[in-house]
């Protein structure tokens, strides 16, 4: 590997949370060569939605790498600003829609890209698999989410843990409340000791924009209630999504966001977890991205900062991959297959998982690679390998575009009716029209 993620994190100065962006402009524009092996123009056109702290850092660190194996392919940045895809996706649909596709573009394993595959929009990947030894190489729990139809569609770049909350050490000590709460009854008597300490409990922003990240905490408390062997079924036909475990878990969401300070404020996941990090606020229930953002902002998991797996979820892994695809039209085919090639390789996902605060897509990380992560990605790694691992909604695994579409609607509703009996019939419905 070229590039360790310290190099990275020094590369970019440690400078705060906008770092990461300032070096993928860096990265985007460094190289210069216009012509690629054949000697004609070579360039990639790179859509994600990683723009944000440690994400886009991240994807400066791929670059890096991708530029030591082909220095002859221009990298172009198409990322489009919104977390979890709030703007991405839609934009996505379109320019597939209109016929003009990116030569690659980030998706998410699982039912995230039904919609492509079902439209005809994408290559089968089964060549390069076969190729690269991928089948062999890669964890079987991801091979079953990037085939459909024995085909192979998409190549995970890396696994990300969903159910974590992430805590202010000195906000907590003083509010007397531990960093990581059991269960969700022992959370939410926690929010109510930090506000009566008149911090704010939780970082959350539940803007249309960001209605994504109160489905972020909702996924968490229904995996809460129903644990991991009742999860999966909510995404079947005929999950019981009347059941009083999914209305204690809408009715612990309501009370969760009413102690929250000005979440219909609009701020990023970025921003929310800067407000854990510099202590305005006591917890942050998000993704592992947060905990890259935290490193570039110089905190220490020792001193600064704690995580845990999010209330009532220990014996749970709710996870998501990101990935990329090859989608039919794709005008630089080449510089596409060489940059699915570095997203499928251990240099490419090290250079990436280790400043993305995820881990490697691997069947196996020998002793050496896991010396190059920090404590959390190590903790992460053991508990993808000891704990039941479930699909998340949120980030694409488990409910196609319409679905989650559907979702946030009902949520977006719920923001301004704060009635969880409304949201259960809202969610009812949707499963209704959209279990497959
Ligand atoms: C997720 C994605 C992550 C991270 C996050 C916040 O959906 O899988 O890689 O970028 O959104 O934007």
């Amino acid at each position: 590997m070229s590039i360790s993620r310290r190099a990275v994190l020094a590369a970019a100065g440690l400078t705060g949370l906008s770092a990461g962006t300032a070096l993928l402009s860096g990265c985007a524009s460094s190289s210069t060569s216009v012509t690629g092996p054949s000697g004609t123009p070579a360039s990639l056109e790179v859509f994600s939605w990683w723009t944000e702290g440690g994400e886009a850092a991240a994807l400066a660190s791929l670059v890096s790498e991708f530029h030591v194996h082909n220095p002859h392919i221009d990298f172009v940045n198409r990322a489009v600003a919104g977390g979890a895809g709030a703007n991405a996706k839609a934009e996505l649909a379109r320019r597939l829609k209109a016929g003009n596709p990116p030569d690659t573009f980030q998706g998410q394993a699982g039912a995230m890209l039904d919609d492509y595959i079902d439209a005809g929009q994408l290559e089968d990947l089964g060549f390069l698999y076969r190729q690269q030894g991928w089948n062999r190489l890669l964890s079987p729990t991801l091979l079953q989410l990037t085939q459909r139809g024995g085909k192979q569609w998409s190549v995970p770049l890396d696994i990300h843990h969903i159910n974590l909350i992430w805590a202010n050490k000195r906000v907590c000590e003083h509010a007397g409340v531990p960093t990581a709460p059991a269960s969700v009854a022992d959370f939410v008597t926690a929010l109510h000791k930090v506000a009566a300490t008149g911090k704010n409990p939780l970082a959350i922003s539940v803007t249309p924009n960001e209605i994504w990240q109160l489905k972020h905490l909702m996924e968490c408390l229904l995996l809460a209630e129903l644990g991991a062997a009742g999860w999966p079924s909510l995404w079947r036909r005929g999950g019981d999504w009347g059941s009083p475990q999914v209305t204690a878990a809408l009715e612990a969401l309501r009370e969760i966001l009413s102690l929250a300070v000005n979440p219909t404020a609009e701020v990023t996941w970025n921003q929310a977890s800067a407000m854990v990090g510099n202590g305005t606020a006591a917890y942050q229930i998000m993704g592992d991205w947060t905990e890259a953002t935290f490193t570039l902002a110089g905190l220490s998991p020792r001193r600064d900062y704690a995580w845990s797996t999010a209330p009532g979820t220990s014996e749970a892994f709710l996870f998501a991959s990101d990935c990329f695809t090859l989608p039919k039209g794709a005008k630089d085919r080449d510089a596409a297959i060489a940059w699915l090639v570095e997203c499928g390789s251990q240099a490419g996902q090290d250079s990436f998982t280790t400043v993305k605060g995820a881990i490697p897509p691997r069947a196996v990380i020998g002793s050496t690679e896991r010396g190059l992560f920090d404590q959390y990605s190590n903790w992460s790694m053991v508990e993808w390998t000891t704990k039941q691992v479930v699909g998340s909604l949120t980030h694409g695994v488990v409910a196609r575009a319409a679905w989650n579409n559907a979702i946030d609607a009902a949520l977006n509703a719920f923001v301004t009716n704060r009635d969880p009996g409304r949201l259960q019939t809202a969610l009812e419905a949707a499963a209704k029209q959209y279990a497959a």
